[in-house]
């Protein structure tokens, strides 16, 4: 199929490389000329494994960038894959999504024939049917269900392993009206991967799909806020969370997955979607409590770390190693980073902040200019009077002789990933 793809960041570009991979011609387009620049030589504009290799072998040949938008009209299908970011309470900022739209209906004006538009992006129930169809139909002057559709069709790929979510995903959603041509044409795009295995393919209305990618990952991080505060109530009563979690997880209705308590969740989806959910719930008269304590949960979580700390050390005008700035191993965003908050409270008592991550300090660097960055972690621990686990990258799990070299050996582990040893006052900040 020939695929238009609005939108290269992080999951338009990681989709319109992998749909280039499975066969189909593609076109991204995108406002910022160095990204269009660099796809077209080949270059991956963002960080994601495996995503260079594909833009190697695909980009300026049949992955093609460009900033018109005119190009769609060469296509069968076009993805709007735009940022949908935060108003200042939370709810959704339809700003780019909206011009992205109109954009595409005028685009279509000048096309004959039926075109299918499909909202990629996360947006909150309702949106497609009430606010993007609507501004497609006005700005091409063309009739939705006759010349053109427009589907809902949600990402659930993860940072860090975006690639091969694409290529072997747990569910495709595609939300319709109903609308057979749309179907045809979105089973058409998805058929190398469906006629490869076995994919669930849920095909449902456009606000129902619209929901399951907030209800998906609001799920996810209530169910890390569920087990936080279990893991809180088990580090009171000197009870492993980490043993109890391996032994709920066997139970097929809890399952085993996202039960790793600690530090809490960050990125830029989980505190995003569900403070637009919460809005979005708000809107209409309905409270909800449940996502509410699931983000209460997640911000306390880097306060109790912190007390574990002040247990056992008195932090002010002593250096404090901060080990993990990004808000998950494998990459280097720091987007609502439980490290923003632990360095926060670790400077509201007058520590001197050592930071250190393998890929993430020129990132952190942007919010917090004047902590000190160490090249590695024993450099951080050395002369530390403490240190925080804030992301388990795998190298922490290998740290051993680097803790002698501390001034006051003691570990606050928010992440299970630094091992107990003899000489190391260490904490779990749920075991
Ligand atoms: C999340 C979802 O997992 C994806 O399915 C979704 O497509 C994506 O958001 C999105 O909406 O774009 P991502 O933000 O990349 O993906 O990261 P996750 O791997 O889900 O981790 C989120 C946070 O939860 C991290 O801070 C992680 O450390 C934390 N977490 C995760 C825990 O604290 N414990 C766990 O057991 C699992």
């Amino acid at each position: 199929m020939d695929v238009s793809i609005i939108g290269s960041g992080y999951v338009g570009t990681t989709v319109a490389a992998c749909f280039a991979d499975l066969g189909h011609d593609v076109v991204n387009v995108d406002i910022d000329e160095s990204v269009v620049r660099a796809i077209n030589d080949g270059d991956a504009p963002i960080h994601e494994p495996g995503l260079d290799d594909l833009v190697a072998a695909h980009g300026g040949d049949d992955l093609r960038a460009t900033s018109d938008y005119d190009a769609i009209r060469e296509t069968d299908v076009t993805l709007l894959a735009l940022p949908t970011p935060s108003h200042d309470d939370g709810s959704i900022d339809l700003a780019a999504m909206k011009a992205g739209a109109e954009a595409v209906g005028e685009a279509l004006a000048g096309k004959d024939g039926y075109h299918l538009v499909v909202v990629k992006s996360t947006v909150v129930p309702s949106t497609t049917d009430g606010t993007l169809a609507p501004l497609i139909a006005d700005a091409s002057g063309k009739v939705e269900g006759k010349d053109f559709d427009v589907a809902v069709n949600p990402e659930f790929l993860r940072e860090g392993s975006a690639v091969e979510d694409f290529r072997e995903p747990d569910k495709i959603v595609l939300g319709t009206t109903g609308s057979e041509r749309a179907l045809e044409r979105l089973r058409t795009l998805y058929a190398p991967i469906t006629d490869a295995q076995d994919a669930a393919v849920v095909e449902t209305g456009r606000s129902e799909a619209e929901m399951i990618k907030y209800a998906n990952n609001a799920f996810l991080a209530a169910k890390v806020s569920l087990i936080n505060d279990l893991g809180n109530i088990c580090k009171e009563y000197g009870v492993d969370a980490y043993e109890v979690a391996d032994a709920i997880g066997l139970d097929d209705r809890i399952g085993e997955r996202f039960l790793r308590s600690g530090v809490g969740w960050g990125g830029s989806c989980f505190p995003k979607d569900v403070d637009a959910l919460r809005a979005a719930a708000r809107d209409v008269g309905y409270e909800p409590l449940m996502l509410d304590a699931a983000v209460e949960v997640n911000d306390r979580q880097p306060e109790r770390l912190l007390a574990l700390l002040d247990d056992h050390v008195d932090v002010a005008g002593e250096r404090v190693a901060v080990l993990g700035l990004s808000f998950k191993p494998g990459t280097d965003d720091v987007r609502n980073s439980r490290a923003i908050p632990v360095i926060e409270r670790l400077q509201e008592r007058s520590a001197t902040v050592v930071a250190y991550d393998p890929v993430a300090a020129g990132e952190m660097r942007e919010h917090f200019p004047d902590i000190e960055y160490a090249d590695s972690a024993a450099d951080a621990l050395a002369g530390a009077h403490g240190a925080v686990v804030v992301t388990d990258w795998d190298e922490f799990a290998a740290l051993d002789g680097e803790f002698d070299a501390m001034a006051d050996p003691v570990v606050v582990d928010g992440r299970r990933i630094v091992d107990r040893r003899d000489g190391v006052t260490y904490e779990g900040l749920t075991w």
